[in-house]
């Protein structure tokens, strides 16, 4: 398939609204959502998208409830303990971006490194699981970085300034798709998504399937990036 995008990005919303519609605990959509993220990367994969990044959790997720955070780290731990052989089978190489906070349970900080270590070498697809994440959090680290490295200011460009980034080798982010109908970036790979194409499609996380990742990708083909540029048919431009 022509005019796949090489970074696909999604920000996993509406769990808790799954569950409100079922007079559900708000858990119940987190446990809910499993299925949905085994589905995109199972289509990701399947398609050949080379970056995969989902969000998981930002830094402003630890202002909810003490329950409903300690679900959210143990279901994160779960699935990583559950799928780590089967991500590493198909060749995906798995990465965490975010601090690892305190807050973070030091088990499964275990479990995340150990996934991160078991597949680094894999070179079919990237997954970057954004989880304790927060774009703007990443900026200043990189500022930090920068100055620790004593880069004279002169020196700080957009490139040198995105080498000090955390995994600075993630290709900038061409598709973005928000489920549940919010309209907002709440935080996400502020630096990444740049010049990306937005879709954001009514479904709630937890009934996200292949056939709206397809759909995504089917109106991401027919839309025309510019980048600031004109329109102009690439046969006709000059110099
Ligand atoms: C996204 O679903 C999951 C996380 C933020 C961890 P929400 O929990 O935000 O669901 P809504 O937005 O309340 O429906
Ligand atoms: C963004 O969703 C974070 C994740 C999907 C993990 P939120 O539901 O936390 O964002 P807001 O609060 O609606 O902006
Ligand atoms: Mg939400």
């Amino acid at each position: 398939m022509s005019g796949l995008p090489g970074h696909v990005a999604c920000v996993m919303d509406g769990n808790g609204r799954w569950a409100e519609q079922r007079s559900l605990p708000r858990t119940a959509g987190h446990r809910a959502a499993e299925a949905a993220v085994i589905e995109v990367i199972e289509t990701a994969y399947a398609v050949g998208i080379p970056w995969l990044s989902l969000f998981a959790f930002s830094t402003e997720n630890w202002r909810r409830p003490g329950g409903e955070v300690g679900f959210l780290m143990r279901l994160v731990q779960r699935s990583v303990r559950k799928h780590a052989m089967s991500l590493h089978a198909r060749g995906i190489r798995c990465r965490f971006l975010g601090d690892s906070d305190a807050r973070i349970p030091a088990s499964l900080a275990g479990d995340i490194a150990d996934l991160v270590t078991l597949t680094r070498a894999n070179t079919r697809m990237t997954l970057t699981v954004a989880f304790d994440h927060g774009g703007r959090r990443d900026i200043v680290s990189a500022a930090r970085s920068l100055i620790r490295d004593k880069v004279p200011a002169e020196r700080v460009t957009e490139e040198t300034f995105a080498r000090h980034l955390p995994h600075p080798d993630t290709p900038d982010v061409d598709l973005v798709i928000r489920t549940s109908g919010e309209q907002r970036i709440s935080n996400f790979m502020l630096w990444q998504v740049a010049y990306a194409e937005w879709m954001f499609p009514e479904v709630l996380w937890p009934d996200f399937r292949a056939a709206h990742l397809w759909e995504c990708l089917d109106a991401y083909r027919r839309r025309e990036r510019r980048f600031g540029d004109v329109h102009l048919p690439t046969t006709t431009r000059k110099g």
